[in-house]
């Protein structure tokens, strides 16, 4: 392998090495010129942290949070199922115990993720093999929720990963211990993409490229894949990404490359970035130290900023991606002294323009929130358009039936410039095409061992309950017929008086 004979420098605590193009240009390795080289992060004072969450311990490497410009949503403790909280931004201090959860799953929950296109809408994957979709209050919750839009049912295991399509609306991802993905439309409730013969073994990570027509997914079995998901095709992999046991994660950047994490054989920490066109070597394959953490990435396309947060480390370290070698930058460490247990990510439409913020985390202490706030410091008041270029709005490029139908679409892109106001949000409406039609439920087996295996029975019990379901809804809408017919005629009166 090239790079093991590469340079090897010690740069503010990372070993950087360098791939290929081991020549004179990489050698010289002068400062570069960056205006993020300055980047300044800073924990908000204690009074502005979330306190008093009793943050989940269920072993599983996701997030935990996930956050809006309305608000942070966080996967705790629960007893007897999975709940997560939802707290308006503001709502900061001490939440008291009794303060209301979304609680819906029988099993916990192990991933969460916020429509891009709507900030009330939030999706929730279990243990319980199913995955959710919830409505929140405008103002937040005033009672439990236990209520879902809609269920979504198609998994056999564990539900780890859910994320929505960056530019459709009401179309969701889910990945599961199943080694399946599946893509619904959530508007109808349906699973219209099933993709359950691609991974051998279990899936970390999945992420939409910007415009959504292809996922790149990073697995147990050391691939990473390229997919497209319509055509239900794999366009690229790479065996041994990295050749470590522990988790890694692929996610794409704005340009269409691939950009992982991984564990090398000697369980030293690595990135590397990919050319899906070329797979065979990494463009660039940094090493980073030697820890246990799983490297989370989170990835800014507005200034190609990859921030890395590894779970249980203390430290945020920052890199700007460029096309010219050595390819990924090292920028800099924001260090602090306890332990991140999870990590949430405000879109950039939720940033202070005025305070020059150009990333704002949320990081998971094992009982609090505590909002660490990343800014370029700046002289002038004034916009500083340099930092902000238009970014991914909430409006939808797409309609998922557009989308399913073979339709791409980028972003539909908003200035900064006067902040951003979030707007009013409609309601997210779920018609189910025909409740008769769905696919049957009752032969998925789920693996929890706490959720009794459906059975013959139940599924009778179950068409009964569907059957009740039908009839009530008949039945209202005889109801509204009736009154339509009572209004129609009173207006045919009316109108008949003054015709006469
Ligand atoms: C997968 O990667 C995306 C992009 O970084 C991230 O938002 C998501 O939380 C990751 N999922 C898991 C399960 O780590
Ligand atoms: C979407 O992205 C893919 C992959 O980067 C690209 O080939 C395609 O042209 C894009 N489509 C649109 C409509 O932007």
């Amino acid at each position: 392998r090239g790079w093991q004979n590469g340079p090897s420098v010690m740069r503010k605590g990372i070993r950087v090495r360098e791939t290929h193009q081991v020549g004179p240009d990489t050698m010289r390795r002068v400062v570069r010129q960056s205006k993020f080289r300055h980047v300044f992060g800073q924990a908000v004072k204690n009074d502005q942290c979330y306190d008093d969450i009793r943050v989940s311990r269920v072993t599983w490497d996701s997030s935990f949070c996930a956050v809006n410009p309305r608000f942070v949503a966080i996967i705790i403790e629960a007893s007897g199922g999975g709940a997560f909280l939802v707290l308006p931004l503001h709502k900061t201090g001490r939440i008291d115990k009794s303060y209301p959860t979304v609680c819906g799953h029988t099993g916990p929950v192990l991933d969460i993720d916020w429509c891009p296109h709507n900030d009330q809408v939030i999706a929730s994957g279990s243990e319980d093999c199913t995955v959710m979709v919830w409505q929140i209050p405008e103002n937040g919750l005033t009672l439990s929720l236990t209520e879902p839009v809609v269920i979504l049912e198609g998994h056999s295991k564990r539900v780890g990963i859910v994320a929505w399509h960056p530019t459709a609306r009401n179309v969701l991802l889910s990945a599961g211990c199943d080694n399946a993905i599946i893509i619904w439309n959530v508007g109808t409730g349906e699973a219209l993409i099933n993709l359950d013969d691609m991974h051998s073994d279990m899936i970390y990570n999945v992420s939409w490229n910007r415009n959504g027509s292809l996922i790149c997914t990073a697995s147990k079995d050391k691939k990473v894949r390229v997919i497209d998901p319509r055509k239900q095709e794999i366009v690229a992999e790479k065996e041994k990404a990295h050749e470590g046991a522990r988790p890694m994660r692929a996610i794409f950047l704005a340009d269409g490359n691939v950009f992982t994490t991984g564990f090398s054989r000697m369980s030293e920490r690595q990135l590397a970035l990919w050319n899906p066109k070329n797979m065979q070597e990494p463009i660039a394959l940094h090493e980073m130290d030697t820890s246990n953490g799983v490297l989370l990435p989170f990835y800014d396309p507005d200034t190609s900023i990859i921030y890395l947060c590894g779970k249980g480390d203390s430290s945020i370290r920052y890199f700007e991606i460029t096309d010219e070698s050595p390819y990924v930058h090292y920028l800099n460490t924001f260090s602090s002294k306890e332990p991140q247990r999870g990590m949430g990510y405000m879109p950039k439409r939720g940033l202070d323009v005025n305070k020059c913020e150009i990333a704002r985390f949320f990081k998971l202490h094992e009982r609090k929130c505590e909002p660490i706030i990343m800014t370029v410091p700046r002289k002038s008041d004034l916009f500083q358009d340099d930092l902000y270029p238009d970014t991914a709005g909430p409006e939808a490029s797409l309609e998922a039936e557009e989308w399913f139908e073979g339709k791409n679409a980028d972003p539909i892109l908003i200035s900064l410039k006067h902040g951003y106001i979030p707007g009013k949000n409609r309601d997210l409406k779920v018609v189910k095409k025909n409740i008769l039609d769905s696919k049957p439920t009752a032969n998925k087996k789920c693996d929890l061992i706490n959720v009794p295996k459906k059975t013959a029975d139940t599924t009778s019990v179950q068409n009964e309950a569907k059957l009740d379901e039908i009839l009530k809804e008949i039945k209202s809408i005889k109801d509204t017929i009736c009154n339509q017919d009572e209004r129609i005629s009173k207006l045919e009166q009316q109108m008949a008086k003054i015709a006469a």
